[in-house]
């Protein structure tokens, strides 16, 4: 019998989460979910619960929930922990995407300067989580969703110790199910092998029922990129045909903030000075959500989470647990050491990859260089995630400066300087080390 923790449990990504596990009762067995979250939390996290057991209720599924406070009481002897929470809730979310725009820069909760923030809030609560963890539950395995779950996974594997820790994305889930249908093909039959960091990961090569198509969906996407409306371009892949025919792979769909950069900058300024940056957006939508969360009749997972970016988050999550518990050996794309899988990075970077998934975690499987296209940005990428990382341990101002002088959204030490005064003053409830 297992018992699954989750951290941030009041978020309302939970639903998905708990629908996730109804749907794999059968072969993934648990008997206990514990949500936690925090004071802030508490009226969230207490309606998550009720809604988890009204949906379970009706599933007939076996699976007792538990709200606590209390992380460590929830912890002791876990199998699997999850993490999905926002230190600051969306309020620092509104300062990592505004604060930057003022310097004419991008904030970008992720990759930007609202990344490296929302990296430094972060990164040591996730260190307080694994000390915990080594004490209550030693052999559990962390499966981290939070924000920026690339970065924070380097700063585990480079700082804690701690070696049973996955960092988890959905957008390679959502680009196959976006090339499924573009192309009008049966997802299920469908493989692309990534490759690169969280939120810059390629799509290398991509087979349907084991035979090669990659040349065909690049062409799908460059013809249908061209038929795209302006507007609708910023949400998807805003690239010509000629610059994805030249990088014959798939791209991230963040890839836009680099290379489709000042336009990028014009939309997040409209939105923002109309107040409605994605923080404010996501504001309304949350509250909507909870709104509907909170009626007793509801017993199943409402429409409406799909306003949120987190689509397949669920499939993500439940399937990695999943093929951890029954040491499937599938494969499945997670943040995890390179270990020589990806040539553009060292052994010890960790990389966004396709990996068999055992029971003994995430085995990367080979797949040489990046395109050279842009193996330049992600090696730069993640120096400023080796660098915000030591920023996120050490507390030092210079370490910072210099991450966030190197970040390719801002390459500039007056402007890095600027944002970063004004972004700890917003945030020093949250970092204590500076
Ligand atoms: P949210 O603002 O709703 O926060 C979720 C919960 O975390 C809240 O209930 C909050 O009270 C709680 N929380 C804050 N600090 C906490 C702490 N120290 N301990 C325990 N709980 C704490 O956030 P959200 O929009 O639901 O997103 C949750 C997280 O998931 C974010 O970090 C977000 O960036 C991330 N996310 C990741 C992906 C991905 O692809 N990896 C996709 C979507 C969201
Ligand atoms: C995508 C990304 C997430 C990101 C989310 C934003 O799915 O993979 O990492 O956090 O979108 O969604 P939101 O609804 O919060 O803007
Ligand atoms: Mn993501
Ligand atoms: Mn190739």
């Amino acid at each position: 019998k297992l018992k699954v923790v989750t951290i941030g449990g009041g978020s309302s990504y939970s639903p998905e989460l708990i629908e996730g596990f109804i749907k794999r009762n059968d072969t993934l067995p648990i008997d206990e979910l514990w949500l936690v979250d925090i004071e802030e939390g508490k009226g969230k996290l207490e309606i998550i619960g009720n809604l988890a057991r009204r949906m379970i209720k009706k599933a007939n599924a076996d699976i007792k929930v538990f709200t606590t406070l209390d992380r460590r009481e929830a912890l002791k002897d876990a199998d699997f922990v999850t993490t999905q929470f926002r230190v600051g809730q969306l309020d620092a979310r509104e300062h990592d995407e505004l604060i930057p725009l003022k310097y004419r820069v991008i904030g970008q909760e992720t990759n930007g300067p609202g990344g490296m923030f929302k990296a430094l809030r972060t990164i040591p609560v996730i260190m307080d989580i694994i000390e915990d963890c080594k004490e209550l539950c030693p052999d559990a395995w962390i499966i981290s969703f939070t924000n920026p779950a690339g970065l924070n996974a380097e700063a585990v594997f480079r700082y804690s110790g701690w070696k049973k820790f996955i960092g988890l994305c959905n957008s390679p889930i959502v680009i196959k199910h976006r090339i499924a249908k573009l192309l009008n093909l049966d997802v299920e039959e469908l493989r692309i092998d990534f490759a690169g960091l969280n939120h810059m990961v390629f799509g290398l090569h991509v087979y349907y029922k084991g035979d090669e198509i990659t040349k065909e969906v690049i062409s799908k996407l460059g013809e249908y990129n061209e038929n795209l409306s302006f507007s609708e371009r910023f949400e998807t892949i805003p690239y010509t045909k000629e610059f994805l025919n030249t990088l014959n792979c798939i791209p991230s769909p963040y890839l836009r903030y680099y290379f489709v950069k000042q336009q990028m900058y014009e939309h997040a300024f409209e939105e923002a000075s109309k107040g409605g940056s994605r923080a404010q957006v996501v504001k309304e939508v949350e509250k909507n959500l909870f709104e509907k969360y909170a009626d007793v009749n509801l017993d199943v997972k409402p429409k409406e989470i799909e306003l949120r970016g987190g689509a397949h988050y669920s499939d993500a999550a439940c399937n990695l647990i999943n093929s951890i518990y029954n040491n499937l050996c599938d494969i499945q794309i997670v943040n995890t050491l390179n270990n020589g899988a990806c040539s553009s990075f060292r052994d010890d970077e960790v990389v966004e990859i396709s990996c068999v998934i055992t029971k003994d975690g995430p085995k990367p499987i080979t797949m040489g260089r990046l395109p050279i296209m842009v193996e330049g940005l992600c090696r730069q990428i993640k120096s400023y995630e080796i660098m915000s990382a030591e920023g996120a341990m050490n507390g030092n101002y210079s370490t910072i400066l210099s991450a966030l002088t190197i970040n390719p959204l801002v390459q500039d030490e007056t402007v890095a300087a600027a944002i970063i005064d004004e972004m700890l003053e917003v945030n020093k409830n949250y970092l204590s080390k500076f």
